[in-house]
């Protein structure tokens, strides 16, 4: 059986079960009793093994993370520290599959490596089976599970875009190059503009691929690789954009929040969490200028923030933390944006784009209308200096039948570390992939 069904079921299963898993922890009370505690994936699960079990051979040479098989019958007892689910499980038989290394190599020194971060990366192999990682991990499988449901209510169809790519769409900068048959591609930077193209084929549309940035710096909120949850939707207003994004963050949020199994995970990790309510704080950059200014943020040369200067990530989140509530950050200045993005009617300065800022965070979400007059497009491919030439069939979304459309880009880390109220994204990362680091 596995460990969940033990926990799910009830009553207990009667008789003799086999349980086969790693032993997670070793506890040896005296000759004649021992507890090993074994984890299959489903979950944890005490075994009692004593009298003559303890004087075995396997029994006398068992280390951690060894697999093993335990057959015995399972007793209901209280639940606590040496009984994870509330059972146990009493021994009458009990094998090594396969042993794991003792002494210096043992995964019990893997694991007291005393919390050097680059070790414990190069180690992530076997970190990953500790308790507190795997929860993370599941929980990321149940909040990826959590945007599908919210899609696929509100009637998007998903779609996997090609990763490998001929053209940019957040600044060349930010590019990993790499040769393909003798031509130069890129990993992509985002799914956006392959969206886009299907709106005509397929309604509303999204997907979750990920995305690439060869981000120079180290920070606490950037990796090269990450997952990125992208919806594009046609006919629609700015003001429905805002609306949406709300919507996506609230739905997953309570979804996770009211699951049994993610919603306890995300409780233990985070006690303070409670799902956002709409409507979000609603700021534009002009508003943001001036919060900045009111609030003695200088930028590093000592001057105040003035209209066209990009605000950078530290101020940024002192904004967010000190107002401490999700934040529409929106209409930001054509020269600070993508080429992509469309003007707003009342100010030709601003563009019709928006940035969700979250406490603790900063921006988790990143979105925006788009250009959908051909005249326009090719301005915006000019003013980045952009050859149109090899956008061929995205501009031919502006002359086959045009309409106002629009999307974002939801960082999955970034969403996770806020909601776990985690401080760096690789912790919820299988494998993080950062400068410097593309291994394991
Ligand atoms: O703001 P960005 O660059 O927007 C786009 O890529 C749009 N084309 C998306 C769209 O409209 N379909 O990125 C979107 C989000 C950011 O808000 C952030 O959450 C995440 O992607 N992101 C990163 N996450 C981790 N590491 C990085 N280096 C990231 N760069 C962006
Ligand atoms: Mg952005």
């Amino acid at each position: 059986i596995k460990i969940r069904d033990v926990c799910e079921e009830k009553p207990v299963p009667e008789g003799i079960v086999l349980i086969k898993g790693w032993v997670h922890r070793i506890r040896i009370q005296s000759k004649k009793l021992m507890f090993v505690v074994v984890r299959d994936g489903t979950g944890l699960m005490q075994c009692v093994l004593n009298d003559q079990l303890c004087e075995t051979y396997d029994a006398l040479t068992l280390t951690r993370e060894s697999t093993v098989e335990v057959y015995g019958t399972l007793n209901q007892v209280p639940k606590g520290k040496t009984s994870p689910n509330g059972f146990e499980l009493k021994a009458v038989f009990f094998k090594i599959i396969s042993a794991a290394p003792g002494g210096k190599d043992s995964a019990d020194n893997i694991f007291n490596d005393d919390a050097n971060p680059e070790v414990l990366l190069d180690q992530r192999h076997m970190v990953l089976r500790d308790q507190g990682p795997s929860d993370i991990m599941r929980f990321r499988a149940f909040v990826l599970n959590a945007f599908r449901t919210h899609y696929n209510d509100n009637n998007y169809c998903e779609v996997t875009p090609p990763l490998m790519v001929q053209t940019q769409v957040e600044g060349g900068s930010t590019l990993f190059k790499f040769d393909y048959y003798g031509q130069d591609a890129y990993l992509t930077q985002s799914s956006q503009l392959y969206l886009e193209t299907v709106l005509p084929s397929l309604g509303d549309v999204y997907c979750i691929a990920q995305s690439f940035r060869a981000e120079k710096s180290r920070t606490r909120r950037h990796l090269s690789e990450y997952t990125h949850v992208e919806a594009e939707c046609s006919f629609i207003s700015f003001e429905d954009l805002l609306n949406r994004v709300e919507k996506l963050v609230c739905d997953v949020s309570n979804h996770i929040w009211n699951h049994p199994v993610a919603g306890k995970i995300l409780r233990e990790v985070n006690p303070s969490f409670t799902p956002p309510e709409a409507p979000f704080l609603r700021m534009s950059y002009i508003e943001g200028i001036e919060w900045l200014n009111e609030h003695g943020q200088l930028k590093p040369d000592g001057t105040p923030y003035v209209f066209g200067d990009d605000i950078p990530e530290a101020p940024e989140r002192y904004m967010t933390d000190s107002i401490n509530r999700p934040i529409l950050f929106h209409s930001f200045p054509a020269e600070v944006k993508s080429f992509y993005m469309p003007r707003r009617e009342e100010d030709n300065r601003l563009t019709e784009s928006v940035d969700l800022l979250m406490p603790g965070v900063g921006e988790i979400v990143g979105g925006s209308m788009r250009i959908w007059d051909l005249e326009e497009l090719m301005k915006g491919y000019e003013r980045e200096g952009i050859d149109p030439t090899p956008y061929y069939w995205f501009t031919d979304q502006r002359r086959y039948g045009s309409c106002p459309h629009g999307g974002y880009g939801l960082g999955l880390e970034r969403f996770l570390t806020w909601m776990l109220g985690l401080h760096h994204v690789r912790d919820v990362c299988l494998y993080p992939r950062f400068t410097g680091r593309c291994r394991p």
